[in-house]
């Protein structure tokens, strides 16, 4: 392939709208394609944004000629379907969180990536922003001493309507898979393996069968003898926040880390200083630059979030949701 990164869009919903503004300010990226379930939808997708090809459904766009990567952006439960989709018709994949609802199917789309040597990584746009590097940085420079935990938050109040994908169940709705992975992947991705988490859950209602999580907390005990405390909910706008500690002071990331400007380092003498820690476009830019560089060196996964990474944290979201009771459909 030429420098040129050849995107297409898969749905058409919230979040690809937020992936193609952010693609516009991705160097050598094309908004090349878009497929929907209906033309109408890929139509007026495709007119809004500039793109030149608007396909009727995912299969032709998965085999369409002139697209290298496709972003799958449709609710939880169809990831899976939809990535097997997608490197089945020879394309690479970058895949909203959650990856896949359960182990059992992420496993399947790797299987399927590494079998075709295909690009794919789960969208954890959180890794590739400066904050975070910034964050990592001043950690491995001792600044803080050493670091011994991490509180993760993530909380906003969603709407009640038990329509939206949020809250229905069919849809994968709950905290959980919707927030809680950010806690999860960024304990994960700063204190490393995970050898044992502890959880607990609010749920939407006592019918099981019918129920989501609306507020979940969890505790894991990593193996270099550290641990996070994370907590998400759909139903509290609550701080959003991440904060590292360690022996000499700890570093904060601010309301909603995942689209941070800034991170402040506060030290045991009292002293305090704020990092600035600007993003690129709307911040979803940083990981389609980094999977077009990817493509472009012929990497199958990126060091930063690797197929390993995206399995591990499959697992423990399945080991989280067996001791809340959260199970989905296609858990069967
Ligand atoms: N990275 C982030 O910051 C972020 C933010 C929000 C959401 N997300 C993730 O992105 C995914 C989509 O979230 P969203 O908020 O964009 O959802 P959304 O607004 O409801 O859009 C989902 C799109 O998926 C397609 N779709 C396919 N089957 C569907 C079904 N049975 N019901 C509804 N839509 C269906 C539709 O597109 P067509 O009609 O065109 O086929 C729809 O527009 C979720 O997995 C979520 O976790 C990530």
């Amino acid at each position: 392939m030429d420098d040129t990164v050849r995107w297409g869009i898969l749905g058409t919903g919230g979040i690809a709208r937020a992936f193609a503004l952010g693609l516009k300010h991705a160097p050598g990226a094309v908004l090349a394609a878009v497929g929907s379930r209906t033309l109408d939808n890929a139509q007026a997708f495709a007119r809004e944004l500039g793109i030149e090809k608007a396909y009727a459904s995912y299969e032709e766009l998965a085999r369409a000629d002139g697209v290298d990567i496709i972003y799958i952006a449709t609710p939880h439960p169809m990831h899976a379907a939809n990535s097997l989709l997608a490197l089945g018709g020879g394309k690479a994949v970058l895949c909203e969180k959650p990856f896949a609802i359960n182990r059992r199917e992420a496993g399947e789309v790797v299987a399927l990536a590494r079998a075709k040597n295909l690009f794919l990584m789960e969208a954890m746009w959180t890794r590739f922003l400066p904050a975070l590097a910034e964050v990592k940085r001043i950690m491995a420079s001792g600044e803080i001493g050493t670091v011994t935990q991490v509180h993760a938050d993530f909380g906003f109040s969603a709407t009640l309507d038990p329509e939206h994908r949020v809250n229905k169940r069919e849809l994968g709705g709950g905290a959980l898979l919707d927030l809680g992975i950010y806690p999860l992947s960024i304990a994960h991705a700063l204190l490393g393996k995970v050898e044992n988490v502890q959880a607990q859950a609010v749920m939407s209602s006592t019918d099981k069968d019918n129920a989501v999580d609306t507020t979940t907390a969890f505790v894991m005990k990593h193996a270099g003898g550290t641990l996070s405390v994370c907590s998400c909910s759909i139903r509290a706008r609550s701080s959003s926040e991440l904060i590292v500690s360690g022996t000499g002071g700890s570093i904060r990331m601010h309301r909603m880390f995942h689209l941070t400007d800034r991170i402040t380092v506060d030290l045991q003498d009292g002293s305090s200083r704020t990092v600035p820690t600007p993003y690129l476009g709307n911040g979803y830019t940083h990981e389609a630059i980094e999977a077009g560089r990817c493509l472009r060196e012929g990497l199958i996964e990126h060091p930063l979030m690797t197929h390993e990474d995206t399995l591990a944290l499959m697992a423990l979201l399945d080991r989280i949701r067996g001791q809340i009771g959260l199970r989905y459909p296609s858990d069967a």
